[in-house]
C-alpha cells in the first residue's frame, strides 16, 4: 500500500491541464467515488493496525497533496490575463458618454448671440441686491407691492439685503459707472417668494436688455423685437405691442408673438387667440435715467425683460417649470 500511495503521489505533483475540463477530469480520475484516492481509502480500512498510524497520514498527505494541486491549475486556467495579453495599445477607446446642455442654457446662449449680432455686450451683476438696485432706483415707489416681504426674499430681515427679484438691477449698476452709448444684454438668475407648481418657481431666469444714447425711439425697440422674435422663433413670426406698465419704463408695453405652434390659427397653446406673451418693455423712464446719474434731457433709451423659461416652454413645450430644476437625466438626455 505504501508503494502505491508513494506512486500516485509522484503522478500527482507532475499532473498538468490546459483547460478547466482537464482540471475536472483529473478531479474526478483521483477524488470521485471511483477514484484512484477513494479506492486507497476503502483499501484503508483493512490494513492492520499497526500500520495504520503511518499509512493514514500519508494517505492524508496525499489528498492535500491532490486537493491543492487541482486547485492551483483550476486558477491558473481562469485568470489567463497577462498584462501582454489585455494591453492593446491599438485598440480604439471605449467610447465616453457625452453630456448634454441644459435647455435653459441652449435658449439662453441663442439670445445672447441674437442680440450680439445688433451689438449688445453682456453684463452681470450679483444674485444677492440692495433696495436701491432692485427697486429705488428703478423708479418704484415706496409702497409697491413688490417690496412686501410675500413678494421678495430678504436676507438677515434686513429690508435693504435682498434677492434680486428681476434682472433689471444690472440696468442701474451698469448705468451707474457708465455714460451712454450703453448697449447691453443682462441674463441671470432671480428670485421670487412663490410656493412651487408647475406654472411658478421660486427661482427662475432673465435677460435684461438696456440701449440708451441720443435719439433711441420707440421704433428701434420695436425693430430690435421684430429682429429678436424672427431670429429666434422663426421669419414668418409676427409681433404685437400692447399697452402695460412697468414703474421703470414710460411707455410701458408687453410683446405677444404669433402662436408658433399654430403660427397664428389658434390652438390650444395659445388658447385660441393665436398669440402668445413673451416679454416686457419700454422707453426707458427719465426718472431712471437721472436716478443712475444719465442726463435725461440729452439721452433717451429702451430696455426690455424677458423670462427664460418662457421662452425655453415656447420653443421645447415644457410647461412644468419644475423640470427645469430637478436634474432628471431623461429629461436632459432629449437636449442631446
Ligand atoms: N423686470 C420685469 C419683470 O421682472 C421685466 C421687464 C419689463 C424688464 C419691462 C424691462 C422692461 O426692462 O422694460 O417682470
Amino acid at each position: 500500500m505504501i508503494d502505491k500511495i508513494n506512486q500516485l503521489r509522484a503522478e500527482i505533483e507532475a499532473i498538468n491541464a490546459s483547460s478547466l475540463d482537464e482540471v475536472e477530469a483529473l478531479r474526478i480520475k483521483y477524488l470521485s467515488k471511483k477514484g484512484a484516492i477513494t479506492a486507497l481509502m476503502q483499501d484503508f480500512r483493512t490494513v492492520p493496525a499497526e500500520q495504520k498510524r503511518e499509512l493514514g497520514q500519508k494517505l492524508n498527505e496525499l489528498k492535500t497533496v491532490v486537493t491543492d494541486r487541482l486547485a492551483a491549475l483550476r486558477e491558473a486556467l481562469e485568470n489567463t490575463d497577462t498584462v501582454e495579453d489585455s494591453l492593446d495599445l491599438t485598440r480604439t477607446a471605449a467610447p465616453m458618454p457625452l453630456g448634454s446642455r441644459h435647455p435653459l442654457s441652449l435658449v439662453k446662449d441663442e439670445i445672447i448671440s441674437i442680440f450680439s449680432r445688433l451689438g449688445f455686450t453682456i453684463a452681470e451683476g450679483p444674485e444677492i441686491e440692495d433696495d436701491w438696485h432692485v427697486f429705488s432706483s428703478l423708479n418704484f415707489a415706496e409702497d409697491h407691492p413688490a417690496r412686501d416681504m410675500q413678494d421678495t426674499f430678504f436676507i438677515q430681515r434686513n429690508p435693504d439685503v435682498l434677492l434680486r427679484t428681476h434682472t433689471s438691477s444690472v440696468q442701474s449698476r451698469v448705468m451707474e459707472h457708465t455714460q451712454p452709448p450703453i448697449r447691453i444684454i443682462c441674463p441671470g438668475r432671480v428670485y421670487r417668494n412663490e410656493a412651487i407648481s408647475a406654472r411658478a418657481h421660486c427661482f427662475f431666469h432673465q435677460v435684461e436688455a438696456l440701449y440708451v444714447d441720443e435719439n433711441v425711439s420707440f421704433a428701434d425697440l420695436r425693430q430690435t423685437l421684430l429682429y429678436f422674435a424672427r431670429e429666434m422663433f422663426g421669419p414668418e413670426t409676427k409681433i404685437r405691442l400692447r399697452p402695460s406698465y412697468f414703474p421703470f419704463t414710460e411707455p410701458s408695453a408687453e410683446m405677444d408673438i404669433s402662436c408658433n405652434l399654430c403660427g397664428g390659427k389658434g390652438c390650444g397653446f395659445c388658447k385660441h387667440t393665436g398669440w402668445v406673451e413673451i416679454l416686457g418693455c419700454g422707453m426707458v423712464d427719465p426718472n431712471v435715467l437721472d436716478a443712475c446719474g444719465i442726463d435725461s434731457k440729452k439721452y433717451t433709451g429702451f430696455a426690455l425683460g424677458m423670462g427664460v423659461e418662457r421662452i425655453t416652454n415656447l420653443k421645447y413645450q415644457i410647461s412644468d417649470l419644475r423640470m427645469f430644476s430637478e436634474n432628471d437625466k431623461r429629461f436632459l438626455e432629449q437636449f442631446r
